[in-house]
């Protein structure tokens, strides 16, 4: 028997294996153009600042996307219809969920899946304190790579949310896999609830990664400081400036960390040669407009069923269906 209330066993919430963060970490640096993929932020420290940063008064993003939803979350229950299986990527603080959670009909489960399993931990105690009817099924993944999710409710509708523009943060081929692979795990008659963000002028995007506050820039550090504590590795954080800029023929924030002399750091034993000026490319936040979103659904599978905007023209939440 199953009620919603059931504990979770312990290994649903293991950290992310280490040797997977030193792969991904050692395969980023030691490429000619370094990078380190976006979902390595999401430490329990990069997860809280990340909570952080979409308070800021210049992270319009989480607010934007808050009031599309707020204001049609009955049109959006309607579309999704009674009796769905909720599966969100990237659940994070679990409040955006909450506004479905209250709208849709008869969930039959509701599966959060986090790279952060601490939060995730967390987040689900929450909600299954605030919502008891609901059968929540928390899943720790990084879902960017092969997922299985747990078994799901015969018959119940598939319907994902996939929340805070982070679409943009893969490059569009990317992106377009990944909506496929999505598509795939939903069925022929799944729904995706897509947040997206709007491409706009550049003081109001730059600004976005920006804040006046610096949680963004301690965001991006905090990345070196997990290499450095988790891979006993030697970055001297000082030799480094935090950079985010909008590069308009590509339509994506950049953002990085930029070496400020010549320097060589080690992670587990290997030397990272630094230039002075190189960086380590941490996070693109692509921007899409009308006709480039739905090339990118279209690509994946997905109809455009629906679109809404906020009062000031600056995110999307879109309803997608399986075509
Ligand atoms: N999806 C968010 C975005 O593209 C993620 C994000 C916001 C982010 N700020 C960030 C990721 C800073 C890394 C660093 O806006």
């Amino acid at each position: 028997m199953t009620s919603p209330a059931r504990r979770i066993p312990i290994p649903e919430f293991a950290p992310q294996p280490r040797t997977q963060f030193a792969t991904d970490v050692l395969a980023g640096l030691t490429d000619r153009r370094k990078t380190l993929p976006a979902k390595l932020f999401y430490d329990a420290k990069g997860a809280a600042l990340f909570e952080e940063i979409c308070a800021q008064p210049e992270y319009y993003l989480t607010r934007a996307e808050l009031e599309i939803l707020e204001a049609n979350v009955a049109e959006i229950a309607a579309l999704a219809g009674p009796h769905c299986a909720l599966i969100e990527y990237g659940s994070g603080a679990g409040i955006k969920i909450r506004l479905l959670l209250d709208a849709l009909e008869a969930l039959a489960a509701y599966v959060p899946i986090d790279i952060a399993g601490e939060q995730l931990g967390v987040v689900t105690d929450e909600l299954r304190a605030d919502y008891p009817q609901v059968n929540i099924l928390p899943l720790q993944a990084d879902y960017t790579a092969a997922l299985t999710l747990p078994a799901l409710p015969a018959g119940a509708r598939r319907v994902a949310f996939f929340p805070g523009s982070t679409i943009g943060n893969f490059h569009p081929m990317e992106a377009a896999a990944f909506l496929r692979r999505v598509r795939r795990t939903i069925g022929p008659d799944g729904a995706l609830i897509l947040g997206v963000d709007r491409i706009k002028d550049v003081t109001t995007l730059e600004a976005a990664y920006n804040d006046a506050a610096g949680v963004t820039r301690a965001f991006n550090f905090n990345l070196l400081d997990r290499i450095n504590h988790e891979l006993s590795a030697d970055f001297d954080v000082t030799g480094f400036q935090h950079r985010a800029i909008f590069d308009l023929d590509d339509r994506r924030i950049e953002m990085h960390l930029v070496s400020t002399e010549p320097q060589v750091a080690h992670v587990a034993e290997v030397p990272i040669v630094f230039d002075e000026g190189e960086s380590i490319w941490t996070e693109s936040s692509y921007k899409y407009d009308q006709e480039r979103l739905e090339q990118l659904a279209t690509a994946a599978g997905f109809a455009v069923e629906r679109l809404w905007t906020d009062s000031e023209d600056r995110f999307w939440v879109v309803f997608l269906a399986a075509a």
